[in-house]
């Protein structure tokens, strides 16, 4: 019984950190393909091969169940996916909803109609490729009305924490943070929509000021997870053993995963 997680690399990392500490019985395997990091720079089709031949290898080592731990895979790949490649046997989730339905006070599976809510004024941070898809604003308009979404595209941050570079992650966190205040001056709420972030969250809290919520996905993801294996316990796939596999080096990836997460993390070659 094993559950795949999936990232284009680090990021993905906080998401595992959460799921594993929240299902301590479940094996996860993990998947970063930090040789073709960052996905965000990248187009759909090439973000929709990438993904694919992951998921795959996910499978391989004994996962039904996948979770894209990365957004810009969510936002550029999952409906394609789901659409017109996963085998009836395997699911596929995102990470969008369980943050989108959080912010818009819904309980999950919720599909009544949009209703207004609580925030009106969301900033959301992501890669280039995740806000061009404007998945975001889309899976936002069937939950919620009177939402403005004011968007920055973060160039370099995911580059910078890949690189294991923290000044430089803060600094253009920093100056991302500052351009989309030019734009909303006052927002509410805060979208973390990069599982590479959550490593930045400080920063971005600082720089946000403390009046503005946060919103990060590790959480969320993993209370959603944990609420989908109990209704879908058959989902748990036959693979045995916890692993974390990356398609980089394997001792590199290693000690930048333990930096991150302050704790031993041995990677093996995907
Ligand atoms: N951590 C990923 C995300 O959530 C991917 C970032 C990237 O590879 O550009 O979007």
């Amino acid at each position: 019984m094993a559950v795949g997680i999936f990232d284009s690399g680090l990021g993905g990392l906080t998401v595992w950190d959460a799921v594993t500490k929240r299902l301590p019985d479940v094996p996860f395997v993990y998947f970063g393909d930090n040789a073709h990091t960052p996905y965000g720079v990248r187009d759909a089709d090439d973000i929709f091969d990438l993904t694919t031949a992951g998921v795959e290898r996910l499978w391989a080592a004994g996962c039904d169940l996948v979770i894209l731990a990365c957004n810009t895979a969510s936002a550029a790949a999952l409906r394609r996916m789901q659409e017109s490649w996963l085998p009836e046997d395997k699911r596929v989730l995102g990470v969008f909803v369980p943050l989108i339905e959080a912010l818009t006070e819904r309980n999950w599976g919720d599909n009544s109609p949009p209703r207004e809510v609580a925030v009106k004024h969301v900033a959301l941070f992501a890669t280039p490729a995740t806000v061009s898809s404007r998945a975001f604003q889309r899976e936002l308009a069937f939950r919620a009305v009177g939402v403005d979404v004011e968007a920055q595209p973060c160039g370099g941050v995911v580059d910078a924490i890949e690189q294991g570079d923290e000044i430089l992650a803060e600094a253009l966190v920093r100056s991302h943070v500052e351009a989309l205040k030019r734009r909303m001056p006052h927002p509410e709420a805060a979208i973390l929509g990069c599982t590479h972030y959550p490593l930045m969250q400080n920063i971005f809290q600082d720089a946000l000021g403390a009046d503005v919520t946060v919103y990060s996905q590790a959480d969320l993801v993993a209370d959603s997870l944990a609420d989908y294996l109990d209704r879908h316990p058959e989902m748990v796939g036959p693979g045995k053993v916890s692993m974390n596999l990356t398609t980089g080096d394997p001792s590199t990836v290693s000690n930048k995963a333990t930096q991150f997460l302050k704790r031993r993390i041995d990677f093996h070659a995907a």
